[in-house]
């Protein structure tokens, strides 16, 4: 979910744009509360997206303080009556969240007998509790909130309003994102920085266990115990126009066609004129050390930490596993003697990933975070951090992203073997594969109109599709499986190759489409006999391939490249046949049903 509020300046507008800019958090409905602090409040809800919102608000409905929310249904079906904002009984406070409250029902049977509740959700759960304290013990807004955070179990970031006080948002902050930003005479809070980027760039990050009182031209941050602390302001350097759509009918296309400069970019920010590596040496220094690393992600970061593990082990020699966030939280895996734990997710948010990583520390494990945000929870908790640097991911199905991380991965996994005096990093020239990674990049998106005829021929009618490779293509076939269906809704499956035949061959039918992916050399030629097995059985097969192993039946043959980066390429027609499958079935591409593009709930 994503919250913005705003103490001092007309407020709708700013909180609509904001949750506009906040909807890759979810989107399946949303709300606003706005006070004009002369006595008039208006709440308005709306099932779907802010701009259901918009349509139901009138033109006088606006405020000097303001709250909103777009949700990402957790407890409660996407109703009106679950979005967000909630109220008590007595609509005196008003309240917006984004996390999950773990021990909600408990509180209910214990503090909340007898009381009358409109919404399913936990939220209003903890603005009853709130009103209840505050009157039961006669206390104000802002301590009556403090008692209540004592008693709460979860994940939060919370937005509150007081009508009895209305020039004031109270907030908390517990494992869900929030930024404070700083204006002239007013204040707003969001979930993060580059939703509000139009209104300041000065921001004060929020740390967990933090609550505080902010109106216009002040800020007071406090511990659920009531001890002062000092968060200092930061002006952030983005550029709110990396945002923007530009000429682009979709958000998800535009990231596809950015990633060669993102390729040359990842070269010039980590590897100098004559390709030596430039990671901060402590980072290198301190992985040297480990007998094993473990990558911990979530969805296509996952599937980019299966590339990684191709690149470490062949390039370092240190056996590298790699695992679901969402699994190892709570069974850790059994530990080396000396691991190391690298973290890949994009927005450095990802609830899942962070639960694994607080063990970590828990542990005293060496970490490092890959993310393209900087300063993200992720990033901040970790020991170390590389930031991808692909510039703002905005369409919810990840791309630029993926590769990003692939190319950072391996330019750690240089680093690293270098370090460790491995022969395969130090003949290896990956300065020349990046800048091959990005011609080729280019030269696949140039010829994207192909992928347009293969979507619209063999997907878009299609039920359900299949990817299947061997090694590296495996791991590309599991990405482009979750591409296809997450936008287009084709249930597809990512397989290697040579295990579709041990059981799931048996959903091939006539017409069935069969991606298969062949770059490995090791592997090329059986793979070729993997394919004979599902045309016999009336597939529809497109094939990807390396111009190493193509020949003249080919459907889109890959400019050639190292094979440990052939990740790089193989993804970019899987994106494209993606997007146009999506597009061409007329979806909704950069916000798929149902998902979020940053989950900060487990
Ligand atoms: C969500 C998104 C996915 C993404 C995953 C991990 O589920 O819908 O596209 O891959 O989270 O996100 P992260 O920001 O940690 O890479």
């Amino acid at each position: 979910c994503g919250i913005v509020g705003v103490v001092g300046k007309a407020a709708r507008n700013i909180i609509l744009n904001g949750l506009t800019n906040l909807e890759y958090r979810g989107y399946d409905s949303a709300g606003i509360y706005l006070n004009d602090l002369k006595g008039h409040e208006y709440l308005t809800k709306a099932v779907g997206r802010i701009s259901s919102l918009k349509e139901k608000l009138t033109p006088d409905e606006d405020g000097l303080v303001g709250i909103g929310h777009t949700r990402w249904a957790t407890h409660g079906k996407p109703t009106i009556d679950n979005a967000h904002p909630h109220f008590d009984e007595t609509k005196r406070f008003y309240l917006v969240h984004n996390g999950v409250i773990e021990n909600y029902t408990e509180l209910k049977d214990k503090y909340l007998q007898g009381v009358k509740f409109h919404s399913d959700t936990d939220t209003e759960v903890i603005v009853q509790l709130i009103s209840k304290i505050a009157r039961d013990k006669n206390l104000d807004a802002f301590t009556a909130f403090k008692e209540t955070l004592k008693l709460v179990r979860g994940s939060y970031a919370f937005l509150l309003v007081d009508d009895q006080e209305p020039d004031h948002v109270f907030i908390a902050k517990n494992k869900s994102p929030m930024m404070l930003g700083l204006g002239d005479g007013f204040n707003i809070i969001a979930s993060d920085a580059i939703s509000v980027l139009d209104q300041t760039k000065t921001f004060v990050s929020l740390e967990d266990g933090d609550v505080g009182d902010i109106t216009k031209d002040s800020y007071t941050i406090e511990t659920i115990e009531g001890e002062r602390v000092e968060r200092e302001p930061k002006v952030l350097d983005i550029d709110p126009n990396a945002a923007s759509k530009g000429t682009y009918e979709h958000y998800m296309l535009k990231e596809i066609d950015e990633q060669p400069g993102v390729m040359r970019h990842i070269s010039q920010t980590y590897l100098d004129d004559a390709g030596n590596t430039k990671v901060n040496p402590e980072i290198v220094n301190a992985i040297s050390k480990a007998d094993r690393l473990y990558i911990f992600a979530a969805g296509t970061s996952y599937h980019a930490g299966l590339v990684g593990k191709a690149l470490f082990e062949h390039y370092t020699g240190i056996p590298t596993e790699v695992g679901y966030a969402s699994e190892a939280g709570y069974h850790f895996p059994m530990m080396s003697k000396n691991p190391f734990f690298i973290f890949l997710t994009q927005s450095g948010e990802t609830a899942d990933s962070r639960v694994v990583l607080k063990e970590t520390n828990k542990r005293g494990i060496p970490s490092l975070t890959m993310t393209n945000v900087e300063g993200s929870t992720l990033s901040r908790e970790a020991t170390y951090t590389m930031l991808l640097g692909a510039g703002p991911e905005i369409a919810v199905a990840s791309t630029k992203a993926y590769t990003a991380q692939v190319a950072v991965q391996a330019v750690l996994a240089k680093a690293l073997g270098e370090k460790l005096g491995v022969k395969a990093a130090q003949e290896w020239n990956l300065h020349h594969d990046l800048a091959i990674a990005a011609e080729g990049i280019q030269q696949l998106v140039d010829g994207k109109e192909k992928l347009k005829e293969i979507a619209d021929k063999y997907l878009i009618k299609s039920r359900n599709a299949f990817y299947i490779g061997r090694g590296i293509d495996h791991a590309v076939a599991l990405e482009a499986a979750l591409k296809l269906k997450e936008v287009s809704y084709i249930q597809t499956e990512g397989f290697a190759a040579a295990e579709l035949k041990h059981g799931t061959i048996s959903l091939i039918e006539n017409g069935t489409p069969v991606i298969a992916l062949i770059n490995d050399p090791v592997t090329a030629e059986l793979t070729r006999g993997n394919i004979q097995e599902v045309v016999s059985r009336g597939a529809n097969i497109v094939t990807i391939v390396s111009k190493k192993f193509a020949n003249s039946t080919d459907d889109i043959v890959l400019p050639e490249i190292n094979y440990y980066m052939s990740a790089l390429l193989t993804v970019i027609p899987a994106q494209l046949l993606a997007y146009y499958a999506s597009r061409d079935k007329g979806l909704d591409v950069d916000k798929p049903r149902n998902l979020a593009k940053s989950v900060t709930v487990e």
